[in-house]
């Protein structure tokens, strides 16, 4: 899989007069993702006195960034590590991760319960199993392990307080019921726990992982959040059962998605049908996703109108795809040449102010588009980083290199947040509903959510 990158690269170079960054060798990779790496972390202050370790500045109003995206950043750096071997920030992620895990170790923080959705929380609970799958250093034995929360996490979301038969199952987008977006049922938040259950099948070997991740894979094709080829649409409202279902289509979606079902195909020694579901999604991711072989957020790109959130999608995109070659190796090829191109056209963007290397969004363009951010970063970093996956061993199991403890039982005390509250009384009621107005409006004017909800 050398040619097709270096023809990649090759090809950018010529194209390109001012390129800052080569990535024809692995120690270019490695130099290029690393001033990567250090004008992302850039952005992060979390552990420079009075800042809250492990976020990126915000949430909105207070800076641009959710908390989720911190938990996306650690998870980014995670896999750095393990790709190039850099070990400078292992110590920044360490507090990060063990910082927000929250006082139930569930990664459900009080203080951000406004913008806590099933997604959100999500993202820190695949940067943890992320650090048991790549064998990074385990926190001191009288913190909880990475293997334990991503239990945890995915614990409470198996919970039955967040299910229930609106829309013949899955979960709400929102934990929280007082949260703008409760009534939403989405795919991201769906697939993020087909994505841990999916993991955590393949490295506990529990087949009780296994068995929710088939169920929700069913749930989400049944109610046609994907469809039957492979297009993965955004989400439906609750009160209409579901039925109004928000066509677009985000790429983190279909990444999160590919990524568990390579963990089911490999689970299940290859199985048939995983293999039909893997190969249609990769080649649905493909087609829609890579036109030109670039990455192309579909959804927001043309005309920039994508939010914060969506600006860091195609760092997922890349490292979700890659990662699936690992442990399923029948999609390498076709995946990898797509990657290796799209990278190539990432790193061509990276010229820009202040320091005359700072990544754009537009990759297609193969030239910095005036936008910066976090997001933007990330999706370089991802992108370059991935380059070096068939350099380092694939992910760990419990039985094949892994050493992260777990905890069957992590996240089953947790906090529910009412999400069932018991039935009110009259008197109740009435206090109720005011205060549910109050929390609501005044959530609507504090806090954004992750998912787009378009038609809230
Ligand atoms: C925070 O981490 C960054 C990146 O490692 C480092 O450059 C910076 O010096 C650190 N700041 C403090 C106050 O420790
Ligand atoms: C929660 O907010 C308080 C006050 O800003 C801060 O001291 C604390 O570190 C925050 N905790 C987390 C987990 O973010
Ligand atoms: C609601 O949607 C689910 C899933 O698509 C379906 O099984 C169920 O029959 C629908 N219920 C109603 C009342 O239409
Ligand atoms: C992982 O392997 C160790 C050692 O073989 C064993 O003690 C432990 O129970 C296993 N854990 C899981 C979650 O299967
Ligand atoms: C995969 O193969 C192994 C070894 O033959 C077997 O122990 C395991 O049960 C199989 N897994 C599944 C899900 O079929
Ligand atoms: C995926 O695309 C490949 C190559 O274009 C094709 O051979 C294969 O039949 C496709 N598979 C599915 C499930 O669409
Ligand atoms: C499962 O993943 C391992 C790497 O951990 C790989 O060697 C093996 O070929 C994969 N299994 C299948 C059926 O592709
Ligand atoms: C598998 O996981 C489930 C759910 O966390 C747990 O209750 C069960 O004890 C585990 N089974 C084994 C054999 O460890």
């Amino acid at each position: 899989m050398v040619l097709p990158r270096l023809a990649a690269a090759a090809l950018a170079g010529a194209g390109v007069a001012n390129a800052v960054y080569s990535i024809a060798t692995n120690a270019d990779i490695k130099q290029t993702a690393a001033d990567i790496a250090w004008d992302l972390l850039q952005y992060y202050h979390g552990n420079e006195t009075g800042q809250t370790p492990g976020i990126l500045p915000g949430p909105p109003p207070a800076g641009d960034y959710y908390w989720w995206e911190g938990g996306a950043m650690w998870g980014t750096l995670i896999d750095y590590w393990k790709l190039t071997g850099d070990d400078s920030y292992n110590d920044l992620i360490m507090q990060a991760m063990l910082w927000q895990v929250g006082p139930n170790k569930d990664y459900m923080p009080p203080n951000y319960t406004a913008s806590l959705g099933n997604d959100d929380q999500g993202f820190w609970g695949m940067a943890a199993i992320s650090a048991a799958e790549n064998g990074f250093p385990n926190p001191p034995s009288d913190q909880p392990q990475w293997l334990a929360l991503a239990q945890a996490v995915f614990n409470t979301m198996a919970n039955p307080d967040r299910h229930d038969n609106t829309c013949g199952g899955g979960l709400r987008w929102q934990i929280p019921v007082v949260n703008n977006g409760y009534n939403y049922k989405n795919s991201i938040a769906n697939g993020v726990f087909f994505n841990i259950g999916a993991r955590l099948a393949r490295y506990t070997g529990n087949t009780t992982y296994a068995d929710w991740a088939e169920k929700t894979w069913s749930w989400v094709r049944g109610v046609g959040l994907m469809d039957d080829n492979y297009n993965i649409y955004d989400g439906g409202h609750v009160e209409y059962n579901c039925t109004d279902i928000n066509k677009a289509q985000f790429s983190y979606n279909n990444a999160v998605y590919l990524l568990g079902a390579a963990h089911m195909y490999n689970y299940t020694n290859g199985s048939d049908v995983w293999r039909g579901r893997l190969e249609g999604l990769v080649n649905a991711t493909i087609n829609t996703f890579f036109p030109d072989n670039v990455a192309y957020e579909i959804a927001c790109e043309e005309h920039m109108s994508c939010t914060t959130d969506m600006l860091s999608f195609k760092g997922y995109l890349h490292r979700w795809m890659a990662q699936a070659t690992t442990i399923a190796p029948f999609i390498k090829e076709q995946v990898l040449t797509v990657l290796s191109t799209s990278t190539a056209a990432a790193v061509a963007t990276c010229t820009g102010e202040s320091n005359g290397r700072t990544c754009g969004f537009k990759w297609s363009t193969k030239t910095y588009d005036g936008s910066h951010g976090a997001g933007q970063q990330m999706n370089v970093l991802g992108a370059v980083s991935s380059l070096l996956i068939d350099t380092v061993p694939p992910p760990y199991t419990n039985n094949t290199g892994g050493t992260s403890k777990g905890d069957y039982n992590a996240g089953t005390h947790s906090d529910t947040f009412n999400s069932k509250p018991s039935p009110p009384t009259a008197g109740d009621k009435a206090g109720a509903s005011i205060l549910t107005i109050l929390i609501l409006v005044s959530a609507m004017g504090t806090f954004g959510w992750m998912s787009t909800g378009v038609s809230e």
